[in-house]
């Protein structure tokens, strides 16, 4: 049965401390836990522990042992019956960490121990309330075989340790923040640290530490510099400052997502933490930024003030998402940031929005918890933040999340909170507002501009819709803040200053005066809503702010409007008429004044899944037949442009600056464009460009432009390649996407080939998602006509689900796609679906997704 948010009650009882005692063992670790717990209100119900696998091997109440008539399992909960308003309650249970698949709890990774517990993992180490409005301090002691196990961690700061006789060894640690045990962690292992310190605005002085194992010690300056540059980042923009006297960041190869931010112990999926110039792509050393700046920014944006229930997940991943994107935005160019995180927001979340497995930011019912770790809760989320940013401006969203963390700091907090605080600080009314919390669906702008020539008036009309979404039939309209501007199509001329209009009818119309030539209308500038705008707007008008909008993100967007307009008109007729693209492309391309991050960004084709989630029905091979034409053009025509950009983007010696990046990655779209232009010596060019490269991000691109050609130095690179980083789970993981990726006819054989490589392994989370879960994104490769992808996928997916349910279903979802696609198509699917749904002993987690998405 599926758990409501409406059904939230306060704990019965509560939780003040809890001493944890460890014995670590791969095969048989023994943890001993000691709650003291007190009674919540007035009521006469039983303290029940939740537990998941466990079997207790003693229970003892207020020091008596054995008493065995005052507790029973109920399921997978330990119920104990207890009078009083207080009492000791101590449980032992035994587990076996290298049998643990899942990920979730105590488990090994690479001969190291470490946990995950959010969301609900904390029950499979031990018996507890596990429900983030628990609050408890904890202390723990661990006891390990110090040979194998020298170096012991877990939350807060460490308090002594010390030899036994035996070869073993023990630590203690203890965390002064009462916190919820989902941020619970360990760490035991081998494992050698990059250190540094920093000193707090008010003078702390806090020991920071990487932990990796040897071999990767080399690897960790890039993430402990990103810490740093997070801490100071978050005293400065947000006023918060680090509370404990050790930071530890630990890097474990087997991980289910990026990364945890366990109170003052983050432990990350190595691909997160290590980063070298020949072994990480610019990509790579950005997204570790990002992700050490997001679990640090987490220690007030979720754990000093954490979540009520996990219906509030979003209080704290769409907020600090919203945090982190700041963040990278101010190490870098604030516009590409941004135009990066809109079409990961398209690519993501709107298909989610517009699917059967819609959802609101903060849901109403789940059956699994893990299948709402989402793209609408982080990415939608922080859109939500950031229209409160914009609504509100910089200082007074300040003013809102100071009284947030003030007033909710060292408890559980609501979304509601969070807008209320933002009410308060402010005095205004977000009533409205709040509609972006309980409604899904991705709202549809229509703008209509109108111009009475010579009468020096224009006239807006707006309009919005929000979609009917699973289970939420009928909407209402949003508060949503279009940022516009108009300029003169004939100077180029601003017409007037950028407004913020909050649209919160469903219809409204806005004059403009003083409209003295025809004027083109530049909305939702900085994507100020997370909308999808129709416009009356002509080719030309979309060339035109293409060349030049003022606002860069606009810029961009124009471009690629015109550029889907061009493609869906194409996908339609069979022929397309590029005249526009190609001149929009080779304007921007030739503009010096742009930066080249900037221009790579801009001359990119929407991508083939982006062009089918505008179409009625998805047919993949009009889709890339059309693409691929398009691209010829482009790249036929402004050959010469592309030589002239490649060359001009030839690096130095490797250096990670803006600039540099913004170098490397326009080489690549050049080199992109080379190759579709069908230019002979394009093999030969990419080829030289793999074996040079001095750095991952240049030998990738060339890698994939070999891989998406009919050239024989794919062959020949792959097999280099492969050789070269054989031993770098990493970059092997970067051999299996660049091939699952592949445009080329034979992907899904060479898919199924690989599946049984002996590199490849399911027990890897990065492993599988690198074949089975890119394969999945590869539209054309994924629908097959002959639906071969449809059925590869779902015996992955099964084989996936009995070792790690949380995995298998994240990256089920292009198979819940059904309805978008021919009946043909559609029947394949359900039937791969409905495969899944027969297969004994199904996970929740893949219940959930897959009889959602056959129903939905
Ligand atoms: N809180 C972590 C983060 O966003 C992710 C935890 C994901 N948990 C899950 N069950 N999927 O940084
Ligand atoms: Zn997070």
């Amino acid at each position: 049965a599926p758990i409501l948010r409406s059904d939230y009650r306060a704990p019965d009882w509560q939780v003040s401390e809890i001493a944890l005692d460890f014995d670590l063992d791969p095969a048989r670790t023994v943890v001993r836990a000691k709650l003291h717990v007190t009674r919540n209100g007035d009521h006469d119900r039983p303290l029940r522990l939740d537990g998941d696998g466990l079997q207790p091997l003693s229970v003892g109440i207020d020091g008596v042992a054995g008493s065995n008539d005052r507790w029973r399992m109920d399921g997978d909960a330990l119920v104990v019956d207890l009078d009083g308003k207080a009492h000791v309650v101590e449980t032992e249970v035994a587990i076996a960490p290298e049998r643990n698949t899942q990920l979730m709890g105590l488990y090994a990774s690479g001969g190291n121990l470490c946990t995950q517990c959010e969301a609900e993992g904390f029950r499979r180490i031990t018996f507890f309330p596990d429900r983030p409005d628990v609050l408890a301090r904890y202390s723990v002691r661990m006891t390990a075989d110090k040979a194998r196990f020298p170096v012991l961690l877990a939350n807060g700061d460490p308090i002594a340790h010390g030899d036994l006789e035996d070869g073993c060894h023990w630590a203690e640690w203890h965390d002064p923040f009462p916190k919820p045990s989902y941020l619970f962690a360990l760490v035991a292992g081998d494992l050698v640290a990059n250190r540094a310190t920093f000193v707090t605005a008010s003078g702390r002085e806090v020991q920071l530490a990487i932990w990796v194992r040897e071999k990767d010690l080399a690897k960790t300056d890039h993430a402990l510099d990103a810490l740093k540059t997070s801490m100071a980042w978050d005293e400065r923009v947000y006023g918060r400052e680090y509370d404990l006297d050790v930071f530890n960041i630990v890097a474990v190869d087997d991980f289910n997502f990026g990364a945890m931010e366990n109170k003052g112990l983050n432990i990350f999926n190595s691909r997160y933490i290590l980063a070298d110039p020949d072994t990480a792509t610019d990509h790579d050393y950005d997204a570790i930024a990002a992700v050490v700046a997001h679990e640090y920014f987490h220690n007030w944006s979720g754990n000093r003030v954490t979540c009520r229930d996990w219906f509030q997940l979003s209080l704290k991943e769409g907020f600090t998402v919203f945090r982190d994107q700041g963040f990278s935005a101010d190490q870098g160019s604030a516009a590409v940031k941004r135009i990066e995180d809109v079409r990961s927001l398209r690519a993501a979340q709107f298909p989610e929005d517009a699917g059967p497995l819609a959802h609101p930011i903060r849901p109403d019912s789940y059956l699994e918890i893990s299948n709402f770790y989402t793209a609408t809760i982080y990415n939608k989320g922080a859109e939500v933040v950031r229209m409160l940013h914009t609504i509100l401006g910089p200082q007074r969203f300040r003013a809102g999340t100071d009284l947030y963390f003030d007033r909710f700091d060292g408890t559980a907090a609501t979304c509601e909170d969070f807008v209320a605080s933002m009410e308060e600080a402010n005095g205004v009314d977000l009533a409205q507002f709040r509609r972006w919390y309980s409604q899904a669906g991705t709202p549809r702008v229509t703008a209509t501009l109108e111009h009475e020539p010579g009468g020096g008036t224009a006239t807006l009309h707006l309009a919005q819709a929000v979609p009917p979404t699973p289970g939420q039939p009928h909407k209402l309209p949003m508060v949503l803040p279009l940022k516009l501007r108009l300029f003169g199509g004939n100077t180029g001329r601003p017409l007037g200053d950028e407004q913020l209009v909050l649209l919160s009818d469903a219809e409204a119309t806005l004059r403009f005066e003083a409209v003295t030539e025809r004027p083109v209308l530049s909305i939702n500038r900085g994507f100020s809503a997370p909308v999808i705008v129709d416009t009356n707007r002509t080719p030309a008008d979309l060339a035109f702010l293409s060349g030049h909008d003022d606002d860069p993100f606009a810029r961009y967007e124009a471009m690629q409007q015109l550029m889907l307009d061009t493609l869906v008109a194409s996908v339609a007729s069979g022929r397309g008429d590029h005249g526009a693209v190609v001149d929009a492309v080779r304007e921007t391309l030739r503009n010096p004044e742009l930066d080249r991050a900037f221009v790579a960004e801009a001359v990119l084709l929407p991508s083939d899944n982006f062009i089918g989630d505008q179409l009625p029905i998805v047919d993949p091979d009009a889709i890339f037949r059309a693409r691929e034409a398009l691209r010829r053009d482009i790249g036929r025509a402004l050959e010469r442009d592309w030589r002239q950009a490649y060359e001009d983007t030839r690096n130095g010696a490797f250096e990670y600056s803006p600039e540099a990046k913004g170098k490397r990655r326009l080489k690549t779209v050049a080199l992109g464009y080379l190759a579709a232009s069908g230019a002979p010596d394009i093999g030969e060019l990419a080829f030289a460009q793999f074996e040079q490269a001095d750095n991952m991000t240049d030998r990738q691109g060339a890698l994939m432009t070999l891989v998406n050609g009919p050239w024989d130095q794919r062959v020949a690179a792959l097999d280099i390649f492969y050789n070269r980083y054989r031993d770098n789970p990493l970059v092997l993981d970067k051999w299996f996407s660049t091939q699952a990726l592949s445009t080329r006819d034979d992907t899904p054989e060479r898919v199924e080939e690989l599946a049984g490589h002996r590199d490849f392994t399911l027990a890897n989370p990065n492993r599988a998602r690198a074949l089975v879960g890119a394969f999945g994104v590869n539209q054309r490769a994924f629908h097959a006509a002959d639906g071969r992808g449809y059925r590869f996928f779902a015996q992955q997916l099964i084989a996936l689900d009995r070792l790690n349910p949380q995995t298998a279903a994240k990256m089920m979802p292009p198979l819940g796609r059904w309805r978008r696609f021919d009946p043909a198509r559609q029947q394949a699917m359900r039937a791969a679906l409905e495969q899944i749904l027969a297969s004994p002993g199904l996970s929740k987690d893949m219940l959930e997704q897959v009889s959602k998405s056959l129903a939905g």
